[in-house]
Order: structure tokens, then C-alpha cells, then sequence
């Protein structure tokens, strides 16, 4: 997969697994780790399917539904680039923290929901649902930061309620932060997660 990665400090066995959002590549969430985790290593990962020339994660068949096929391929296909990738650059397969921005977050919530120890904790940035009527590994010990806006045109309050549940029933220790804006990504919103990611790492 196209991707970038930049080493970290030796002291921070964290490596930031970026996920971008539909039409965007591998450099656009650069910024955000730097603002959330500067220290640890990155994986910045660019979508390897294209919808109308944009880059995803996998495919769809309409706004907000899955072509759930694609989506357990390249779950499976990002699952072992993940492993490729920590062998390749030597860094740990067990601390990678997945921060994702729609579609990213998406086939970020796909990892919890399908690969067991795949990531070690998650930012979920304006994500839905990946799949429904799943049972879900277990998530003990698997932080997971949920940005969402109350006003997302895309994500109705009652899915991310849903995904929380979800993540929660599976013993992830899920911390919710709701904004007033809509699907569009806010400052708010990652400095409330660079807080959790003090705390938590
Ligand atoms: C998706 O397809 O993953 C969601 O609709 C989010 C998006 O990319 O717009």
C-alpha cells in the first residue's frame, strides 16, 4: 500500500496508524499527529481503492452503505500490511494506535470490530458503524477516543450511540467527545483527543 512513515523518539513504542478521509492521501493527517502524539513513530497509510479518481479505504455502493465484500478484504489487507510494515520498519505490532477521519475511521472501527489485537487503541474521528450482527473480539484493555459532531449530516447521533455500545459490550474503554458542528473535523475535537492520548499513553 502507498504509504509514508516517519520514525519516533526512542522513549515512544507508540506508532500512529494515520487513516485519511475519501479523497485524501497520506499526508493529510501528518499534522494531526503531530498535534496529538509529536514523539511517536507513523504509518500513514493511502486508501488503495478509488471512487471517481479519490482515494478510500474500501468500497461503497452509496453514501454511508458498505460493500461489506470489499470492506472484510481490505480490512484484512490493511490487518497484514499493518504486520508487513512493523517488520519492515522494526517497530511494535502490539502499540499501534489507529487515528482516522471518516472513511479512515471507518475501516479503523473495521479492525476493532473484525481483527483481534490488530490495533492497540483507536481515535475515531466521525465514524459510523462498519458492519452489523457481528460478534466483536475481545476489546479489554483497547482505549478508543470517538470525536463526533452532533449536527453530522452523514452520522445520525443514534449510530455513533450505536458503535459506542458496541465497542463498549466488547470492554473497550470508549471516551465520547461531542461537538456542535457537523462531519467536518474541528480543533476542539483534536485537542480533546491529544488530551486522552496524555492520559491514556
Ligand atoms: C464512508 O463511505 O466511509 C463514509 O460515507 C464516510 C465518507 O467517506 O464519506
Amino acid at each position: 500500500m502507498k504509504h509514508l512513515f516517519i520514525e519516533g523518539k526512542p522513549e515512544n513504542d507508540v506508532t500512529l496508524l494515520l487513516l485519511h478521509g475519501t479523497g485524501g492521501n497520506e499526508e493529510d493527517l501528518l499534522p494531526l499527529a503531530n498535534m496529538i502524539a509529536k514523539d511517536a513513530s507513523v504509518l500513514s497509510v493511502r486508501g488503495n481503492v478509488l471512487e471517481n479518481g479519490m482515494p478510500r479505504f474500501f468500497r461503497r455502493l452509496a453514501e454511508g452503505i458498505f460493500d461489506e465484500e470489499d470492506l472484510l478484504f481490505r480490512t484484512d489487507e490493511l490487518n497484514q500490511f499493518i504486520d508487513e510494515s512493523a517488520k519492515k520498519y522494526s517497530f511494535n505490532c502490539e502499540k499501534v494506535v489507529a487515528i482516522g477521519y471518516s472513511n479512515g475511521a471507518n475501516i479503523a472501527a473495521s479492525l476493532l470490530y473484525h481483527k483481534e489485537k490488530s490495533l492497540s487503541g483507536a481515535v475515531l474521528f466521525h465514524a459510523m458503524v462498519p458492519r452489523r450482527g457481528v460478534e466483536l473480539p475481545d476489546l479489554t484493555n483497547t482505549p478508543v477516543f470517538i470525536g463526533a459532531g452532533k449536527r453530522d449530516p452523514l452520522i445520525p447521533a443514534d449510530q455513533t450511540k450505536e458503535l459506542v455500545n458496541d465497542l463498549s459490550r466488547a470492554h473497550a474503554k470508549v471516551t465520547e467527545h461531542w461537538g456542535e458542528g457537523g462531519h467536518q473535523l474541528t480543533r476542539e475535537e483534536v485537542d480533546k483527543a491529544q488530551e486522552w492520548f496524555q492520559q491514556v499513553y
